[in-house]
């Protein structure tokens, strides 16, 4: 059985010989030796090598190893006169598995820009950039699903293909059955779901405390670096809940998720310090002991009038707060993760608890630092009267949400969730400047090669 050089390189001494497996990403030749620099993708660091020349197969194969090839090495393990690491293999037999011809392969060993890497999204998790961020992403999953587990929620797969559109933005891509159908496959008109809220909402009217983490589509026309029109949401939703434990929550969270991070993938965040965005590693902390600022979307509108920043889009209250604002929010005035509560009713959906004001809901969206908006929530709108009325000054046909208000109609509870983008968080803590460097196939207007 073939050890992980993750493994190894932790155990350091390991008595007899071992089996490695992975792929080579540099040969040096030196007198009557070469090394071979060998990654096997468990962890970022290299496994060096030793090839004597007496290897019975060395001049007709070892010699002309190079980046990509994959290859299979019997050796022992000893420690390592060389400086910055500890252990090396010295190898009693190379089996070569795998070939990568160095005039066509197009991972040489020099940096390659992540506009270049996307363009070939197939061989980029092979580079210390992509690979790392492939390990924090999974890391970070894991991280979400405990923090929930230990807390006593409950896991739901809410659909994909649904027939309710929980944003009403009207950004739902549709979903047919691909022979020309007639009659719609499920009756009615469906898509891919924009969120999984409000089949949450349901769960949690009978388990209390739910939450789903899957995959969310959004149709819209937005080329920025921080769309994608496939992404991952995870989505808590509790039953009574207010506002102040809905954002209690969603700091825990993110605490916790960072915390794990840090303990669990330091040398990858080492590496995003160094080359991807200097100073992550004190971001990341800093996130762990400081308190998230709270304001109020008023507050925050007054606060942003007074920045004497030239905005492309001027501020006011009743807009939507676009990205320049958000930013400005948290880089300038706070420099810190900010909660902004309380928006006005006209930009949220009819889903969020209209205010005693009668003006605003009691929405929260987690503004951070790079990034923006990472999380949106609120508090849910429990009153069966209240619901009608902004669902029908929506235009939402009352009959298709039937289900939705019968949830109003029967034991009915202050509830509260929100949802947090996946790859927003997985780019705050890797650092990456877009969004399409944090999925492995990202898909955007235009893009979606494989
Ligand atoms: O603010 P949004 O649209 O909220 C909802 O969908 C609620 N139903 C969630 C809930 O309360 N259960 O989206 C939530 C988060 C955003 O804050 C953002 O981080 C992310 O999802 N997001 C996107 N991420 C990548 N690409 C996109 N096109 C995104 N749209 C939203
Ligand atoms: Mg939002």
């Amino acid at each position: 059985m073939a050890k992980r050089i993750q493994h190894l390189l932790q155990d350091k001494v390991v008595d007899g010989q071992v089996t490695v497996q992975g792929w080579v990403r540099t040969r040096r030749d030196t007198g009557s030796f070469s090394f071979l620099e060998v990654n096997d993708g468990s962890c970022l660091a290299n496994l060096q090598v030793i090839a004597d020349e007496k290897l019975e197969n060395y001049g007709r194969e070892i010699c002309k190893l190079g980046a990509g090839c994959s290859v299979e090495i019997l050796g022992t393990l000893q420690e390592s006169p060389a400086k910055g690491q500890d252990v090396e293999l010295l190898a009693e037999k190379i089996a070569v598995l795998g070939w990568a011809d160095p005039e066509t392969y197009p991972l040489q060993k020099k940096r390659h820009s992540l506009e270049f890497l996307r363009s070939i999204s197939h061989l980029r998790p092979r580079t210390n950039a992509l690979g790392a961020v492939a390990r924090v992403r999974s890391q970070l999953s894991f991280a979400v699903h405990s923090f929930f587990k230990q807390r006593g929620f409950v896991q739901i797969h809410t659909p994909i293909i649904t027939t309710s559109d929980c944003e009403g933005a009207g950004e739902m891509f549709q979903v047919a059955s691909g022979d020309g159908e007639k009659e719609p496959f499920f009756g009615k008109p469906a898509g891919l779901t924009v969120s999984g809220q409000l089949q949450a909402e349901v769960y949690a009217q009978a388990l209390g405390q739910v939450y789903t983490f899957g995959p969310t589509f959004r149709a819209e026309n937005s080329n920025t670096s921080r769309h994608l029109a496939e992404f991952w949401m995870i989505e808590p939703e509790m039953s009574f809940c207010d506002l102040s434990c809905d954002m209690e929550l969603a700091t825990a969270m993110l605490q916790a998720v960072i915390g794990d991070i840090l303990a669990s993938c330091p040398e990858d965040l080492v590496l995003f310090d160094r080359f991807i965005e200097k100073g992550l590693l004190k971001k990341l902390r800093k996130v762990l002991d400081a308190d998230f600022v709270h304001i109020t979307y008023s507050k925050a509108v007054a606060m942003l009038e007074k920045q004497a920043a030239d905005f492309q889009y001027p501020v006011s209250w009743g807009i939507d707060l676009q990205s320049e604002h958000e930013r400005c929010l948290t880089e300038k005035i706070y420099k810190s993760p900010v909660i902004v509560t309380d928006y006005p009713s006209s930009i949220k959906p009819f889903y969020m608890r209209l205010n005693d004001d009668e003006q605003t809901v009691a929405a929260m969206d987690i503004l951070v630092p790079g990034i923006g908006e990472l999380v949106g929530g609120s508090q849910r709108e429990e009153r069966l009267d209240i619901l009608t009325k902004r669902m029908t000054a929506a235009g939402i046909d009352l009959q298709e949400y039937d289900w939705y208000l019968d949830l109003r109609r029967y034991g009915t509870v202050p509830h509260a969730g929100f949802g947090l983008g996946f790859e927003r968080l997985v780019q705050f803590v890797t650092g990456m400047t877009n969004i399409r460097e944090v999925i492995p196939f990202p898909r955007t207007p235009g893009f979606a090669p494989c």
